[in-house]
């Protein structure tokens, strides 16, 4: 039996992805753009054995870290992403497979892309082959969860609507030190799955307004990443953070996954701008709010958004240096 543990970091888009021209292949309709988190991450390790034909087992931990076996919603895209990647390496065996989150699963905080990031990185090795990076991205956004695609690497990251749709780096973690603040106003799973939501986009009027102007933006945001400049970088990630949900609320049948805190958050976000900070607000596929952030305003930041009724938790979070091998079994 062969055994491999990774952590692999959640991240947040900057200029996001939303839609598909190829569900299955997770091929996106456009660019995105994103920075890998340090401490919002999924811990997995998987055993491998060569030749058996027993059933894949696969665990979670409970917020105490005790394994149990996986509800059916969580086992059942694993289960597939595993054959995939049996498929893939050729290799007949059977996985077990147990897993733990960093942060709340499901609620728009990205734990679907560490999640697949860190099981496609643990089978790999435990399938003891270690392909290039565009192939790892390539394989991770198989899973169904295309961000996943970006998590595999560390720093800031882009996702071309290219050719091969493979994630490629745009800058280390160690170039610019950005922080994120997450302010969570919710921790239940979100209502409408950003699979579904994907298929949706093209439905909203709104959607081929939205795509002509992404490559701009990601010129943009390169440009800005580069040259380490927030005041350009900070209203493009909070335009963007807005713009999915106008597609979302547009889309038929519409999504909303905003709250009232969430608006709240916007509106103590534009204050703490008005009071001087550097703090610009983004959201995922969830109703809680990204707060990014040069490090010197961070505390502010963290202390105005824990001072609010409407959030239940902050997370410090910030620009990490991605996946690690470097961290114990489960
Ligand atoms: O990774 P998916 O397929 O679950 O899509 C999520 C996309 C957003 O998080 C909403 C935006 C992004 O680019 O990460």
């Amino acid at each position: 039996m062969a055994k491999a543990t990774v952590e692999a970091p959640s991240n947040i888009a900057f200029v996001k992805y939303w839609g598909v021209e190829d569900i299955d292949r997770a091929i996106p309709r456009a660019p995105s753009l994103s920075m890998t988190l340090r401490r919002c991450a999924s811990r997995t390790t998987v055993a491998f054995t060569p030749d058996a034909d027993t059933d894949d087992t696969v665990l979670m931990a409970d917020a105490e870290g005790t394994l149990h076996p996986a509800d059916d919603g969580f086992a059942e895209p694993v289960v597939q992403h595993l054959n995939r990647l049996r498929t893939w390496a050729d290799r007949p065996g059977s996985f077990r497979v147990a897993t733990q989150n960093s942060f709340p699963a499901a609620a728009g905080l990205g734990s679907s892309a560490s999640g697949f990031s860190a099981l496609t990185l643990a089978t790999l090795k435990a399938l003891d082959t270690w392909p290039d990076a565009a192939t790892r991205s390539a394989l991770a956004r198989q899973s169904g969860s295309g961000s996943a695609a970006r998590s595999v690497l560390g720093g800031y990251v882009a996702w071309p609507h290219g050719d091969n749709h493979a994630a490629e780096p745009v800058a280390p973690h160690t170039h610019w030190d950005l922080r994120d603040v997450i302010a969570v106003v919710e921790t239940d799973p979100k209502p409408v799955s950003s699979r579904e939501g994907h298929q949706r986009a093209p439905s909203s009027p709104f959607y081929e307004k939205r795509l002509s102007h992404l490559p701009e933006r990601m010129q943009t945001a390169r440009a800005s990443i580069a040259a380490r400049d927030f005041d350009r970088l900070g209203p493009l990630i909070e335009t963007e953070g807005v713009e999915l949900h106008l597609i979302t609320m547009s889309s038929q049948p519409p999504i909303y996954y905003w709250k009232p805190a969430t608006l709240k958050v916007l509106e103590v976000v534009r204050a703490m701008r008005s009071d001087g900070l550097a703090a610009y607000a983004t959201m995922d596929a969830g109703a809680n709010v990204h707060v990014i952030c040069p490090p010197e305003d961070e505390p502010q930041v963290a202390a105005r958004l824990d001072s609010m009724h409407a959030v239940h938790m902050v997370i410090r979070d910030g620009v990490g240096p991605g996946p690690t091998t470097d961290v114990d079994p489960l």
